[in-house]
């Protein structure tokens, strides 16, 4: 099978489908690859770098439509390439069915395969084939980085002999793929970054990843969906949501939406007082903006001022604006479809419409519009909680639960030291009596050195780790007094001793030292 990418028609798109390390993948599959001139050129990737990937390089989209039997792009197909297609081809590309019901029905009466990369199910299997996600990851990393450029001052706050720089607050509103990649953006750039969302399951990712979940005082539906997606949320939700925001916009300096409801407008969340509340030179960036926006003054694909002075970004092609990194990460999306299309690796495609995920992005098939899919078999699963700040224990609570963890401390206890002296009188009754002595002293070592060491906080246990070097340093004096014994086997086992604590001291000290290096100014 040939596989061929066009250069992307739209004027705006700096994308290509085929990067020389994913054409290399491909035709390790068995295909051949073809790409017409320049395609790659604004992702800084050139014709001699397809070359000398194995990639043959034709003069026209023209020549790449008759010679490949499967088409890659990045943009929906426009009129003219759908009626370039031919019976049995293929295209893979972003295609948003919804909008695009003519076309879809042109590609179909045509005998056309359409894949949508936009359709591929949001299941764990196709995480590797899900370019919505790979291209939202990187939209919500921008859009820091362009929220940052837009804005006056540090991210982070300084405290420097010109003065003190407070850090920057952040809010991402809506927590989905590129709420998460602006939330470990923003985090490490040092702002303070609050998140919002209305599926419950995502105040942990939130969290783990250093910003705080903005909880709201709410009982009841909170429009969490399904399949990692939200459902619209009821009134009275909406009404506590926008409070909350109200009460946040004056002291936020800058605003990221990615609030987004599968096959609807985006819902209008940061409104027109919350800006007019906002101060001077504080930046929203409104990711949904193709879809109508998440703050209605946002004008798609610009960027505007407000009279307070806030600047508003609504550019829809953030990954294009990144078309490097975004071409790399698609291109990887198109060729694990491929393998999969491919599950022979032997240069044919396996169309298997019984495949969850393939079935599920395939739109039209041997001139049916197979579009909407049928639900996947394996759906993605949003955790049951409810949103609540989780509660504060009471002191009562508190004291019981510690009591009764005591009490199942002490019994395990109780439990181990039955069983030690059982085993002490099962080995008295049988070992010689100098034997003994010794053991003894050994095991309540033992005992007595868990006991200290396991009750340390672990914000200690480099300092512990450098008391043990006193221990292994005895250790060691031991070894050295029995090492020039007769025997080779008291020989052998000093030797280990002094060899395991002088690593042990060692790298005390090292340790020791780098932490200590910490602390130290330069
Ligand atoms: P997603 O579906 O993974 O995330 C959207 C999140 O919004 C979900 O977590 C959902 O629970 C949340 N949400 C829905 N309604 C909400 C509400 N009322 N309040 C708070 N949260 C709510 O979507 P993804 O992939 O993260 O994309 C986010 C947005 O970014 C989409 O609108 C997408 O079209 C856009 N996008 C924009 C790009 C650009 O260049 N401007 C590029 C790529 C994506």
């Amino acid at each position: 099978m040939k596989f061929g990418v066009v250069k992307e028609s739209q004027e705006t798109e700096a994308r290509v489908a085929l990067t020389p390390a994913s054409a290399e993948q491909i035709r390790k599959l068995g295909h051949e690859c073809v790409v017409e001139a320049g395609a790659g050129a604004r992702a800084d990737i050139s014709d001699a770098a397809y070359r000398d990937a194995g990639v043959e390089v034709l003069d026209s989209a023209q020549a790449v439509f008759d010679a490949a039997d499967v088409i890659g792009k990045v943009r929906p197909p426009t009129e003219a390439e759908v009626d370039r297609l031919r019976e049995g081809q293929t295209l893979i590309s972003f295609f948003y069915p919804a909008e695009n019901e003519e076309l879809l029905k042109k590609a179909a009466d045509k005998g056309a395969t359409l894949i949508a990369m936009d359709m591929v199910p949001r299941i764990s299997r196709a995480q590797k084939m899900d370019a919505l996600s790979s291209m939202a990851n990187i939209a919500g990393y921008r859009a820091v980085i362009e929220s940052a450029n837009n804005f006056g001052r540090f991210l982070t706050g300084q405290i420097t002999a010109a003065g003190k720089v407070p850090p920057a607050k952040i809010l991402v509103v809506g927590a989905g793929v590129a709420g998460l990649a602006a939330i470990g953006t923003a985090t490490s750039l040092g702002a303070i970054t609050y998140a919002f969302d209305v599926r419950p399951e995502v105040a942990e990712q939130v969290e783990s990843m250093g910003a705080e979940f903005v909880y709201l005082d709410f009982e009841g539906d909170t429009g969490s969906g399904e399949g990692g997606y939200a459902a619209p949320s009821s009134p009275e939700f909406r009404e506590a949501q926008l409070a909350k925001f109200r009460e946040l916009a004056p002291d936020i300096d800058i605003v990221i939406t990615t609030a987004l409801i599968p096959n609807r407008e985006a819902p209008e969340l940061w409104t027109e007082d919350m800006v007019k509340a906002m101060k001077p030179g504080s930046v929203i960036v409104d990711l949904a903006a193709e879809k109508g926006g998440n703050c209605k003054l946002t004008v798609k694909d610009d960027r505007i001022v407000t009279d307070n002075g806030v600047v508003i970004i609504g550019y829809t092609d953030f990954p294009s604006r990144m078309a490097k990194q975004s071409s790399t990460l698609y291109a990887t999306n198109i060729r694990h479809m491929l393998t999969d299309l491919t599950p022979e690796k032997d240069g044919t495609v396996n169309h298997n419409m019984d495949d969850d995920v393939i079935r599920g992005a395939t739109i039209t098939h041997k001139n049916d519009v197979t579009w909407p899919p049928p639900k996947p078999k394996q759906a993605a699963q949003a955790a049951p909680q409810k949103r609540e700040k989780p509660k504060e224990k009471t002191p009562e609570e508190k004291r019981a639960e510690e009591k009764a963890a005591f009490t199942r401390q002490t019994r395990s206890q109780v439990m181990l030291l039955a069983i030690g002296a059982v085993l002490m009188l099962l080995v008295g009754a049988y070992a010689p009596e100098s034997f003994m002595s010794h053991f003894i002293v050994f095991a309540l070592a033992c005992f007595v050195g868990f006991q200290v060491i396991w009750g340390v906080a672990h914000s200690l246990h480099t300092p512990l780790m450098a008391v043990t070097n006193a221990i292994s340093g005895i250790i060691i004096l031991g070894a050295l007094l029995q090492i020039g014994a007769g025997n080779w086997l008291v020989v052998i086992l000093s030797f280990i001793g002094v060899l395991i604590a002088s690593i042990n001291i060692v790298g005390g000290f090292l340790v020791t030292r780098r932490m200590l290096s910490m602390f130290v100014k330069s």
